[in-house]
């Protein structure tokens, strides 16, 4: 499937498999009418909504039973890398795709024409087949010179760092982005994209689904590093699945691909802080990864 798979891909894969492994069943107390509140564009989140927004995360979260085998609780492919000298490419990975809850387009890509336009293929056989994509990276990059092939695709979530939000904002508004603003900023893309989910990494990761605004301020670290972008988009993978899976009613009417974010982003942040914790400026993503299994416990099975 891919000849190319770059270290950074492996590391996506390895968080999900961690993140798989780690997860336990739990279910929510019944949520109020105060929760609609929590999500309002303009209402500076409490402690308490945030809490909430962390309850319906955890109600997504499929239980582990003895009843079920490998691959019940999701299967999330990984286009890293292309066959970008094989023309049958984009065929060879459609055969996979059945078997697939999600895909995560984009770490260690490159930008290879030959090998985005087999992404483009990929893309494209993903969404007639109504599969969950999760882009970043490089996959970034293919959909700021062509937003076409994402845009009215709900089923699609775009996690740009700040330098990749404003390439995709200038190339679908055709303006530069109001940096002032970030809820209206992401906000706006997101609705510009046809209501396809947005999350701008940052120092407060900002999250919209054209309708509501989250903002994840879980406590991560100073500490930035290479590939831990890798982590979020793979668990994005994972809890997109498991949301989309998970129905209506256990979202409480609101976005799957919304609180999949928000539980992505702070399940990230929270590794980062513990990694921290331990190994300070030489924290690495793989030390990150170690923490997911306890990061996971800490933020969802209390
Ligand atoms: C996106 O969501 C907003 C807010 O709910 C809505 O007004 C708008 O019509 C939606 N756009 C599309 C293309 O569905």
């Amino acid at each position: 499937m891919a000849t190319r798979v770059g270290v950074v891909a492996a590391v996506a894969g390895a968080a999900v498999v961690a993140l798989l492994s780690a997860a336990l069943a739990l279910y929510g107390q019944p949520l109020d009418t105060a929760l609609k509140r929590a999500f309002s564009l303009h209402k500076v989140h409490s402690v308490k909504d945030m809490e909430n927004t962390f309850q319906l995360v955890r109600n997504i979260i499929p239980p582990l039973t003895t009843k079920k085998h490998k691959g019940q609780d999701g299967r999330i492919g990984i286009i890293g890398g292309c066959q970008d000298d094989n023309p049958k490419a984009v065929h060879e990975v459609e055969k996979w795709l059945s078997r697939l809850h999600a895909l995560v387009v984009g770490p260690g890509l490159g930008r290879e024409d030959a090998l985005l336009e087999n992404v483009k293929g990929i893309l494209e056989v993903s969404k007639a087949r109504g599969i969950p994509l999760i882009i970043d990276a490089d996959g970034l990059w293919l959909i700021a010179q062509q937003p076409t092939l994402i845009q009215g695709y709900r089923k699609a979530v775009l996690t740009p760092n700040h330098m990749e939000f404003g390439r995709l904002s200038e190339a679908v508004l055709k303006d530069p982005v109001d940096n002032s603003d970030r809820r209206a900023a992401v906000l706006r893309l997101s609705q510009a994209l046809g209501n396809v989910t947005v999350v701008q990494k940052g120092e407060q990761d900002v999250i919209s689904d054209g309708e509501h605004v989250l903002e994840c301020s879980q406590q991560g670290s100073n500490r930035r590093c290479g590939g831990q972008g890798d982590l979020l988009s793979g668990s994005l993978g994972v809890l997109v699945h498991w949301a989309l899976h998970a129905g209506p009613e256990k979202t409480n009417g609101f976005s799957p691909l919304l609180l999949a974010a928000f539980g992505a982003c702070s399940l990230t942040r929270q590794c980062n802080h513990q990694a921290f914790q331990k190994h300070g400026r030489s924290t690495t993503t793989t030390d990150m990864i170690a923490e997911v299994g306890p990061a996971f416990n800490t933020l969802f099975e209390t």
